[in-house]
């Protein structure tokens, strides 16, 4: 598909979602149709999420938090964890009550479940309340299928066709008034064993920097003061595109915009972060000193297994330098306890990395079995409670080196983005440059804006703050 084809498809997409709007309009007799959508997963699908209420937007609804009232119920699913897809089953199946007592809601499923066939199929099968299923490939064909379903009263299933054209200028409702993501890329090419992404989001794709410049530039003029650049792997931002660039000089470039306002980016693949990239924050303006740089595993066979393509050397080596150009620079990351084969003594190296990095936080994963991934056909001796074992002390060693972090902290300035008064304290909350929570008093005001806070307290994990003189 060329971008000119692309183009044309958005405006097929645009006559249905006008035809929507005017059967909605009479199926609601005026009444403006609500709609509830819930989104499950990563930022990527965050971001999706939000620009499929851009489109119902466009097809004239307006959104609810209850589902009760709903004329339209849409789940954006997410398939990273088997857990993560039983609760979402849990939650369509439930459903069915809603559809007993509202016969004419209709019910969409769609995200990274929904791409792969056998999810799909069960959902079709299972489900037959479910009016809507649809993978992340299709998104932008919404409006047709909302347009079949209305006016053929048929279920509409859709997946599994490898985009090959980003679609640029899909309208975006934006869940965040201070807060918003720019997505750089889709997809993922890095194939780790263990996980489906590259299965249900197909090939790396980025999209063009002037694309990207004119989205961020849009935001920092409309006064958003925190912007998240979104990619499986930014670091290999640009493969692909005709022009010179990489993540490094994308980063250069956008924060060479003017404003009030924080980069944040994620997620960085060790195995292509650069001495390039950390120079470029260490010079940045806009940049937070703060990396979130996945490890999963801090042992060179379990990384090898996982296809990581990056060595416990080159990872110690990436902070160092890191480091070396930035010193008060903190880290977060993400890790796999009980990977296929993992022995106990193997673990213990993610042990000793962890304590070497002494990272603020962690998101930390037990291994869960995907089918189709290489990782599900390897031979797993370990049980899932000894896992669970490993994976308490490895939280417990976190636990520690957190609460170390955060007394760390005690006694300095740091700029903090405010996000939300705690209903319980009335204290503001919002986050520092590296990502922690901090809690002070102050004016309802300062919400959406950038206040500094000299730090007074650290109590379990969490900061105590108050405004600088
Ligand atoms: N693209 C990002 C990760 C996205 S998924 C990166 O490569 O860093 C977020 C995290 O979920 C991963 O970093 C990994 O720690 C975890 N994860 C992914 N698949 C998993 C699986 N099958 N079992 C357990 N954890 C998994
Ligand atoms: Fe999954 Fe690896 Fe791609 Fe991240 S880089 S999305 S962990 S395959
Ligand atoms: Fe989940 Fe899909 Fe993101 S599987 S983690 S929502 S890319």
């Amino acid at each position: 598909m060329t971008e000119t084809t692309a183009v044309a498809e958005l405006s097929r997409q645009a006559a249905f979602s006008a035809d929507v709007a005017e059967i909605m309009n009479i199926r609601k007799r005026g009444e403006t149709p609500l709609a509830f959508v819930r989104t499950y997963g990563c930022q990527q699908n965050v971001a999706d999420g939000e620009k499929i209420k851009g489109m119902l937007f466009e097809m004239g609804f307006s959104f609810t938090e209850n589902q009760e009232e709903a004329d339209f119920i849409l789940f954006n699913t997410c398939a990273i964890r088997e857990h993560a897809e039983d609760r979402i089953f849990g939650n369509v199946g439930a459903l069915k009550h809603i559809k007993a007592r509202n016969p004419s809601v209709l019910i969409a499923v769609c995200g990274c479940m929904m791409e792969q066939e056998k999810i799909a199929e069960k959902m079709k099968k299972s489900f037959p309340f479910v009016s809507i299923v649809f993978g992340t490939h299709v998104l932008h064909q919404l409006p047709e299928m909302l347009y079949k379903t209305v006016t053929e009263s048929k279920r509409v299933f859709m997946r599994g066709h490898e985009q090959k054209e980003i679609y640029e200028g899909l309208p975006v409702r934006r869940d965040g008034k201070f807060k918003a993501w720019v997505t750089l890329m889709y997809g993922c090419d890095n194939f780790c064993t263990y996980c489906i992404v590259p299965h249900v989001r197909g090939r790396e794709k980025s999209r063009k920097s002037d694309d990207i410049y004119r989205e961020f530039k849009e935001l920092v003029e409309a006064g958003y003061k925190e912007i998240t650049l979104l990619g499986q792997n930014v670091n290999s931002y640009g493969k692909g595109l005709e022009e010179e660039i990489n993540f490094a000089k994308l980063l250069e470039r956008l924060d060479s915009i003017d404003g009030d306002y924080r980069i944040r980016f994620m997620t960085s693949h060790p195995k292509d972060a650069t001495p390039e990239l950390y120079d470029v924050i260490a010079k940045s303006r806009h940049i937070p000193h703060y990396i979130h740089l996945p490890f999963q595993s801090g042992n060179d066979r379990v990384l090898k297994a996982m296809n990581r393509h990056y060595n416990r050397e080159k990872y110690l080596s990436l902070v160092q330098y890191a480091r070396k150009v930035m010193p008060d620079i903190s880290f977060t990351s993400d890790v796999i306890v009980g990977f296929p084969g993992e022995t106990y003594e193997e673990f213990k190296d993610t042990l000793t990395l962890i304590e070497e990095v002494g990272y603020t936080s962690l998101f930390t994963f037990i291994f869960s079995s995907r089918d189709g991934t290489p990782a599900a056909k390897m031979p797993d001796p370990v049980s899932y409670k000894e896992k669970t074992v490993w994976f308490q002390e490895l939280l417990d060693l976190q636990e520690s080196i957190s609460a170390a972090r955060c007394g760390d902290m005690v006694g300095k300035k740091e700029m903090v983005l405010v996000e939300n008064k705690v209903e319980k304290t009335g204290l503001l909350s919002g986050r520092t440059a590296g990502n922690m929570i901090v809690d002070f008093p102050g004016e309802d005001e300062l919400i959406g804006n950038f206040a500094e806070v000299t730090i007074t307290e650290a109590k379990n994990y969490v900061l105590k703050g108050k405004l600088s003189d």
